[in-house]
Order: structure tokens, then sequence, then C-alpha cells
């Protein structure tokens, strides 16, 4: 009666959204004035109006998606605060706090830890080990995927697995462009990714291989865009605009890419993952 195997199967298939909550910082105090990645030009500096305007649509996208966004105070002197996703790792309600790898940004640490103290995270784990947050560690439903070799230390992969109780699957980055895992790679749902695999260690890239067959792979140009910083929350992806390929592969496999413009905090070396920490069973959620 009805044409059902095909549009059954395709639909089963369908990446589906679920409701995030995420974290934000208004670049209100942003500036390039020293350069920790190759993105950082101080000489060349960058427009705090600019990028809060791109950041307001950045937020303003999340929240037409249906998302929950709450909003940490930016602190001046730090003008990397922004990335919220370096700020901590919070998986089930619990939160693994970020030990910088450079002491300019060092503050952010015990800043975001505070915020999610006064917010109801009762567990906030103060690191022993160097780590940058999200932007080491990628959360797939079964396996953290965390990144080394730039920022985030090898024992803190060991140091996070203990405090999740959850694996922690190592890759190492080997170009400086990009220097945290979310430079290089994205969670597509919960068991599956997109990434760019130049970014790894010959090791890294075969264990990518084995554990993702289906991954969506970023050419260079992509990646050069800072393409492989996106969010997604199943379903759509927010991209930076200019990753036109990448957005072809994601929509071929049934995304629905979200372009936003970011251009101004990528003279910073972020994108729109960089200014998303996600607070996984956040206390008000
Ligand atoms: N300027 C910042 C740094 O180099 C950019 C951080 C980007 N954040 C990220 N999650 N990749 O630390």
């Amino acid at each position: 009666m009805e044409p059902e195997s095909v549009a059954g199967a395709v639909r089963v298939s369908e990446p589906v959204a679920t409701r995030r909550h995420y974290l934000m910082c208004r670049p209100e105090h942003f500036a390039v004035t020293y350069a920790i990645n190759p993105w950082m030009d101080p000489g060349a500096g960058a427009d705090a109006a600019r990028a809060v305007r791109q950041w307001e649509s950045l937020r303003e996208t999340y929240v037409a998606l249906g998302h929950e966004v709450s909003l940490i105070d930016p602190v001046e002197g730090l003008p990397d605060m922004v990335f919220a996703a370096n700020g901590a790792l919070v998986v089930n309600g619990r939160a693994y706090g970020a030990r910088f790898a450079h002491p300019e940004r060092a503050a952010e640490g015990p800043a975001y830890a505070a915020w999610l103290r006064a917010n109801g995270f009762s567990e906030v784990l103060e690191a022993e080990r160097t780590n940058e947050g999200e932007g080491d560690f990628l959360v797939l439903d079964e396996l953290i995927l965390g990144g080394t070799g730039f920022r985030t230390e090898l024992a803190a992969h060991q140091e996070a697995q203990e405090f999740f109780g959850r694996p922690v699957v190592t890759l190492r980055l080997v170009d400086p462009r990009f220097y945290h895992l979310d430079t290089a790679l994205f969670p597509l749902g919960g068991d599956n990714v997109a990434y760019y695999p130049e970014a790894f260690s010959p090791g890294s890239r075969a264990v990518l291989e084995r554990l993702f067959p289906d991954a969506v792979i970023a050419d260079a140009r992509d990646a050069g865009v800072l393409g492989l910083n996106a969010v997604c929350d199943g379903r759509h992806v927010v991209i930076n605009a200019e990753a036109t390929g990448l957005m072809k592969g994601l929509r071929e496999r049934g995304y629905e890419p979200v372009p936003v413009d970011l251009s101004e905090l990528r003279k910073a070396g972020g994108g729109p993952k960089c200014c998303t920490l996600e607070l996984r069973g956040a206390p008000s959620v």
C-alpha cells in the first residue's frame, strides 16, 4: 500500500536534534594582543565591536534552534575568554576544570570554575594536569576523544578518564594551525565525527579510521577556514560560512548546516565551537 521500504529506511537514519544548554562569554574585551597560535597577529589586532556583533548572531542562532544559552561575565584583561569551550569539560553535571597551557589565559580556568560552582555544579574538579577543556576533549555517547600535542597534556586524558569513568581515546595533533582537537574534528551526534585527517599523527589517523569508518572527511580548504570548529546538536551543524565543501558533505548525509560569520574571532584562532561550552546535565535543565 505504501512505498515503505526506501522511505522508511531513510527516516530511521535521519539525524535528530536534541536540546542543548550552552555557556558563552560576550567578547567585550576581545583583542589580539599576544600570539599563542599561528592565527594570531598582534600587529594586525582585531575589532571588538565587530566580534561582539558576530558573536551575538551566533548566540541568536542557538536560541533560534531551541537551545538554552547561559552567559558568563567577561573579565577585562582576558581577551580570549570569549572561547568558552576552553573553560571546562562538563559531562553528567560534573565539571573537570581547565588548567591553561599559557600564562596569558591562566586566570580563565578559575573564572569558569567559579561560574560553574555559583550555578549549581557541586562537583568541579580542580585539574592537576594542563588541559584546555572542551577545546581538547570532545564527548560522544560511549567515548571521550582527547587531543594532545600542543596544549592539553597526555596525563590530563588519564585524569579526565578517572574523573568521568568514561574511556578517553588519545588523538595526537601535529599541525600548529590545528592546536586544539576542536579545530580539527567535531562530533556528529553521539557516534560519528567529521575531521581533517592531516591534522593528526599517522597512528591517530588509523585510530580515527577504525572508530569512525563513516566519518565525514574535510579537506585542507575547509580546515583552513576553521570549518571543523563546528557545533552539532544531532542534526543542525553551526559552522563557519566559508566551509562550503564541508557543508555540502554534511547535507548529503542529512545534516543541516547553519552557516555563521565569525571571521573576526578567527583572528584569534577561534570559531563557533570555541565560543561554546556545552553544559551536559546542567542543574537547571
Ligand atoms: N586564542 C585562543 C588560544 O589560542 C583561541 C582558543 C580557541 N578555542 C578553541 N576551543 N579552539 O588559546
